[in-house]
């Protein structure tokens, strides 16, 4: 069959790597895709956001399956384009992917279930939600309500960072429409994790959980980032947290969905946070994480087409989702400075060190060709250099043993993915 994958990052690559593994699929494509995923894809140069030429694509190629890994078009409704046209795509619909798109409609989904979350409160007036701030508890968190590139949430310490930071949500506008709407909440603690499921409107299904590091520099510095590195499985996601997320978070979840009419079919990514008085939800996204992709699908053991199928056709009861029984590090290799300002366009050497190994790969989030047909960088992320091994202290060795391998001017990571695992 031929399959069609929608974004251009590392979480694409993965993607496709794990649809080339397949033996269902003759051919795959990517919109618009990057030049690392153009080893294995053919490239289409429509951009995600683009859907009639999505739609015109997948029915002059006669796609069979179209996978969208962005949250931006899922949460445009760019699937129920696809199902107009009666064509077979993966992910939820716009109602649906809602549930990542505004924070406002998910707290206020757990707080109608009952789901574990922090306390919060939603305001659309800058004027209310300083009168609210005046008598916080601090620190606090503000959230843009929107899509905001993962940046849109401030962790403030004291009032003037409060007002200071409605001012950049709601009346600077930074986060765009993003901020027309605002979550004020609790401010939590505890460790995080990334657990991403398959879902098909009624049945969830766990993948093997993951950790991400957020901020860009070694400890915990620096700003926040798309994700700096990841590992799988997180050693604090223990039975007694898996246990308590079946019973209060994962199936509550995807039957709220349904109740309020919003069957949710793809991905659902849980950002959980263990706190001392139990697991809560701090969002969800409608997607596969990134880079929490690029660490759990190399170990997914099943055909992501059949489970992608069984998804859309209601069927995912029937698939037995296994993992293997080991561990994934995946460490970023970034142009330094991001993720402010940096520069683009030297070349990648020592990839070839990577081309088909099975414990060993090379995602690329943000890589071009040059007219010479050598690989360039050409963004913030450049690759993610992920790495298997027996356990995560062997992972994170291969890993960072595997970056070492590649070179280019101005390659910036961190030194201390995974660096808790020493702590489990
Ligand atoms: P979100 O996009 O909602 O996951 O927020 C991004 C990051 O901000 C999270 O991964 C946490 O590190 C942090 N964060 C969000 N909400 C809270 C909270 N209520 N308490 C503490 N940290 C938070
Ligand atoms: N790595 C976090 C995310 O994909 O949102």
């Amino acid at each position: 069959m031929k399959v069609l994958i929608v974004g251009s990052g590392g979480r694409e690559h993965a993607i496709a790597m794990a649809v080339k593994k397949s033996s269902r699929v003759s051919k795959i494509y990517c919109a618009p895709g990057n030049a690392g995923i153009g080893q294995i894809a053919t490239l289409v140069p429509i951009k995600a956001m683009e859907f009639d030429k999505l739609v015109a694509f997948a029915k002059e190629e006669k796609i069979d399956l179209t996978i969208i890994g962005m949250d931006d078009p899922l949460v445009g409704g760019v699937v129920d384009e696809f199902e107009k046209e009666g064509l077979r795509v993966f992910g939820p619909r716009k109602n649906a992917a809602i549930l990542e798109g505004s924070k406002a409609f998910s707290k206020d989904l757990m707080k109608k279930y009952n789901i574990p979350t922090a306390a919060y409160e939603t305001f659309d007036d800058p004027k209310k939600a300083l009168s609210y701030l005046e008598g916080a508890k601090f620190p606090i968190v503000l959230k843009a309500d929107g899509l905001a590139l993962g940046k849109g949430v401030l962790i403030c310490q004291n009032l003037d960072e409060a007002k200071a930071g409605v001012k950049e949500i709601m009346e600077d506008k930074k986060f765009g429409t993003a901020g027309n709407q605002m979550v004020i909440e609790e401010f939590m603690t505890g460790r995080e994790v990334s657990v991403l499921s398959f879902v098909d409107g009624k049945t969830i299904k766990i993948m093997s959980s993951a950790q991400d590091h957020k901020r860009a520099g070694d400890g915990d510095t620096g700003l926040n980032t798309g994700g700096m590195g990841t590992f799988s499985p997180s050693p604090f996601y223990t039975a007694e947290v898996d246990e308590f997320c079946k019973k209060y978070v994962y199936q509550a979840s995807v039957d709220a969905m349904a109740k309020e009419g919003r069957e949710f079919k793809g991905i659902i990514f849980f950002g959980l946070m263990l706190t001392e008085d139990g697991p809560k939800v701090l969002e969800y996204n409608a997607r596969f994480g990134d880079p929490e992709a690029q660490v759990v699908l190399p170990r997914m053991k099943n055909d992501i087409i059949d489970v992608m199928e069984a998804c859309i056709d209601g069927t995912l009861d029937k698939i037995d989702l296994q993992f293997e029984d080991n561990a994934a590090v995946c460490v970023v290799l970034a142009s330094d400075g991001y993720p402010v300002s940096y520069e683009k366009g030297f070349v990648i050497k020592g990839l070839e060190k990577f081309e088909g190994s099975d414990e060993y790969f090379c995602f690329h989030a943000g890589s071009a060709l040059n007219d010479k047909g050598e690989f360039i960088t050409n963004g913030g992320r450049v690759l993610g250099v992920t790495a298997k091994g027996k356990t995560l202290k062997e992972a994170r060795a291969n890993a960072y043993k595997a970056t070492e391998w590649v070179e280019f001017d101005n390659k910036y990571m961190r030194h201390d993915i995974g660096k808790a695992i020493d702590e489990a």
